[in-house]
């Protein structure tokens, strides 16, 4: 876990490859590329992805729901409106309608004509590149969502480059269901978790991390987290300031939609840890 900022981490080649790794090595705090590259490209497409893993993050962050037909496909909102060409719930659609949509040019004009992808394009854009985070949209679960998923999981041999997550805990029981080798992570629930100890509301659902937007984390949770050998990523952290002061709580990971700032703070945070260590200030 990132307790301690030593040697460093982030360039190509040097990623860890293996979810274990990610969550159990003592290491700098891990950078996640929050809907990929989102500062950079549309959110959730394969061009987004493509981005973090240039970028040098060490994990891709997704968010998943369902098509009217059974596919999975990468959306982060209850409908089409916000982020393409569409409207309404993408379980209205069938994909072949939602391949029609433009998912892109309101991002800006540049990206017009990036498509909506499925879950299977995006493990194949990121197998044996970087590790990625499959976040369960809570609405898609009663859709049948979860076995979907964990059968793509299979499918791609991908058991040690995924965590899953999700606000719901129901989905995270599902999916220990449909597959128990699948490693998870819990979203902090507001309306479910507030005010519960965070290593119960982990162990509840199986899970092996615990993820918590930056409003709501505590030092305490970290300390509860890290005493029990359960790592902690932080969402969405933008600013500098607020990544140096999660770096110097010694959170694991943060997500942001700007994977290569995070690497400049965190590289700036390692130089001046080994200067001090070295009594040059
Ligand atoms: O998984 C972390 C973060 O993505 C959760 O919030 O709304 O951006 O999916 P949201
Ligand atoms: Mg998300």
């Amino acid at each position: 876990m990132a307790l301690l900022a030593t040697g460093a981490l982030g360039a190509d080649g040097e990623r860890p490859t293996t979810i274990e790794e990610f969550m159990t090595v003592e290491s700098p705090t891990r950078v996640i590329a929050h809907r990929g590259f989102s500062g950079r490209a549309p959110e959730n497409t394969l061009l987004a992805i493509r981005e973090a893993i240039a970028i040098g993050a060490e994990m891709v962050e997704i968010d998943v729901t369902m098509t009217a037909d059974g596919h999975v496909i990468l959306l982060h909102d209850e409908t089409l409106d916000r982020t393409t060409s569409g409207t309404g719930p993408p379980t209205d659609h069938t994909l072949e309608e939602i391949r029609e949509l433009d998912a892109g040019a309101w991002f800006s004009t540049v990206f017009a004509g990036e498509k909506i992808p499925t879950l299977s394009e995006a493990l194949q854009t990121v197998k044996g590149r970087i590790l990625i985070n499959i976040e369960i949209k809570p609405e898609a679960v009663d859709h049948g969502v979860v076995p979907k998923i964990a059968s793509l999981i299979a499918e791609h041999e991908m058991h040690n480059q995924v965590i899953v997550s999700s606000f719901s805990p129901e989905a995270l029981l599902r999916m220990k269901i449909a597959d128990p080798e699948v490693i998870t992570a819990t979203l902090f629930n507001k309306d479910l978790h507030t005010g519960r100890d965070p290593l119960e509301i982990v162990l509840e659902v199986g899970s092996r991390g615990f993820n918590i937007s930056a409003r709501r984390l505590t030092a305490a949770m970290i300390e509860r987290c890290h005493k029990h050998g359960i790592p902690i990523a932080v969402y969405t952290v933008n600013e500098p300031d607020e990544m140096r002061r999660l770096i110097e709580l010694g959170v694991d990971a943060v997500f942001t939609d700007h994977p290569g700032l995070m690497l400049e703070v965190r590289a700036e945070a390692e130089n001046r840890g080994r200067a001090g260590a070295l009594g040059l200030f």
